[in-house]
């Protein structure tokens, strides 16, 4: 049988979607996805581990350059003793399971936030998986993990204040370029994209200075249902943004 070239449906022709160089993601909505079927909150999260190892196979496959990861916030301290024990015993788990996947799929990771409280196990096991992958030039894995964006800038600050206290460094010389190189982001670009699941709309402590000017965008699943359509779907989103920077954009120039 012949096909009329008249009746084949023209694909649709879809614009490009535009991909972020640094995306930043709030991986949230763990408890209230394990709540809603029955189970302990816990089980939630190691779903959202297993959402995490997807989307950085998606960041590789769509070729983000930095993913940002919210894990742990400094005021997630704040919840049961029990959860806090179980997301810290993850990260480890984490790091155990996947280290040869990462270094084998050319991923670089570095874990920002406040090392000061956490067990010298983990400082070691956070400084031995940012060596292992130092030389890695795929994709850039950040996890804020034990992360507040207050705390960062209270940290750089103090960094700063001994610099100039010390006389290396002139108070009136301090600039945005001084405080950014005494963040735990140093050398990272800032994110173009944020994306929060669960349908909060707040930034809740996460990189506070970087966001400056990030495209935010929300979407309603919770973080162990996010997958490949909700990843295009928030691409599309953002491709449709017009950065504007404080200008005039693109649509009226
Ligand atoms: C995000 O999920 C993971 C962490 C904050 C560690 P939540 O644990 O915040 O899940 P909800 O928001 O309570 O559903
Ligand atoms: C933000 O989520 C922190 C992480 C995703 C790790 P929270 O669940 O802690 O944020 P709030 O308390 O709803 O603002
Ligand atoms: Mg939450």
């Amino acid at each position: 049988m012949s096909i009329d070239p008249a009746i084949v449906a023209e694909p649709v022709q879809r614009s490009p979607l535009r991909v972020p160089q640094h995306l930043g993601v709030i991986m949230d909505g763990n408890g209230r996805w394990a709540t809603a079927r029955g189970k302990r909150r816990t089980e939630g999260h190691v779903e959202g581990v297993k959402s995490l190892r997807k989307m950085v196979e998606l960041c590789i496959t769509y070729g983000v350059g930095h993913l940002t990861v919210f894990s742990f916030s400094s005021e997630n301290w704040s919840r049961p003793r029990e959860e806090v024990s179980f997301i810290f015993n993850l990260l480890r788990r984490f790091v155990a399971s996947d280290l040869q996947r990462l270094i084998r799929n050319n991923v670089q990771v570095r874990i920002i936030g406040s090392r000061d409280g956490l067990e010298p196990s983990l400082v070691r096991l956070i400084e031995d998986v940012e060596a292992k992958t130092a030389g890695n030039t795929g994709l850039v894995l950040v996890v804020a993990f034990n992360y507040g964006g207050k705390a960062e800038i209270a940290e750089a600050t103090r960094r700063i204040a001994r610099e100039v206290a010390a006389g290396r460094l002139s108070a009136d010389d301090i600039d945005e370029t001084t405080i950014e190189a005494a963040l735990y982001t140093a050398g990272l670009p800032d994110p173009d994209l944020i994306i929060r699941t669960s349908g909060e709309q707040r930034i809740s402590n996460f990189l506070l200075w970087q966001a400056a000017y990030a495209e935010f965008v929300f979407v309603d699943e919770h973080w162990p249902d996010f997958d490949e359509a909700s990843f295009v779907r928030v691409l599309e989103t953002f491709s449709q943004r017009d950065r504007r920077y404080g200008g005039i954009g693109t649509e009226q120039s």
